[in-house]
């Protein structure tokens, strides 16, 4: 699926769902932007592995899941990969940006008393743009496509966690809309992997699904 209006030019940009061969791209943009200061032989291991499957960025596992779901057996369309794309001048196409979008709940507060997952809110992770690229708006441009998904699946709301720590993106999801919401302290539903010092954040925004249009008041 392309979610972006059209083929992009050269020197364009665009956003769509990540195919297998960004696999390596998506790789390096995750490390490179998660796990910045690791050593040479760490980082290529690191990249290894996210490119491999094992990690967030699982493509391969995507590859073999999709062909699953096509044959019927697995609901794949339960999760996207997106990845902002800028076309070069000789029609290469950079990965330069990625998000996750699920609806699996994984990471939501649980119904109670049941425990249940929540359905109809969709959770973001994995946003990170590569370091040459920040501050062009393509972070704001993968959370719109994102909304977009999130739409498409009927969902009400898009969660996603954050770490209190990192300006950028606290600032970055303000700036679209999204709300901290307050979380119980002894909440026992799964936490996303997370350095044990950070605070993470869980943040909504809501969908709206059909803005109002304004009516002309009845006194004139
Ligand atoms: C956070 C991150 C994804 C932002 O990507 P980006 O493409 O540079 O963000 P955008 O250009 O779309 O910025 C949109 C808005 O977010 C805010 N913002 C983004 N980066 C910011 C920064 N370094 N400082 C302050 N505000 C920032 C601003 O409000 C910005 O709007 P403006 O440029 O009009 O002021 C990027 O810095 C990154 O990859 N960081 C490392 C990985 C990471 O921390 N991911 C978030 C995980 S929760």
């Amino acid at each position: 699926m392309v979610l972006c209006q059209a083929r992009a030019a050269p020197g364009a940009s665009c956003v769509r769902e990540a195919r297998i061969q960004d696999a390596w791209q998506i790789a390096d943009t995750h490390c490179s932007s998660f796990l910045p200061h690791q050593g040479a032989v760490m980082d290529f291991a690191l990249r290894l592995d996210r490119w491999a499957g094992r990690g967030c960025c699982c493509l391969c596992l995507m590859h073999v899941c999709r062909t699953m779901a096509l044959a019927g057996s697995l609901p794949f369309e339960h999760k996207k990969y997106l990845v902002a794309v800028e076309e070069t001048l000789g029609g290469v196409q950079v990965v330069s940006g990625i998000l996750t979008i699920d609806k699996v709940g994984d990471f939501l507060p649980r119904r109670r008393p049941s425990g249940c997952r929540r359905t109809g809110i969709a959770y973001v992770s994995n946003v990170a743009v590569r370091h040459e690229f920040r501050r062009r708006g393509i972070a704001k441009r993968l959370l719109t496509q994102s909304e977009q998904v999130a739409r498409g699946w009927g969902c009400r709301s898009i969660a996603l966690h954050c770490d209190a720590c990192n300006g950028a993106a606290v600032a970055l999801y303000k700036s679209q809309g999204y709300r901290r919401v307050p979380v119980p302290l002894n909440a026992k539903w799964p936490q996303p992997k997370a350095v044990a010092s950070s605070t993470l954040l869980l943040m909504i925004k809501l969908l709206i699904k059909h803005p109002v249009p304004s009516h002309h008041s009845s006194n004139g």
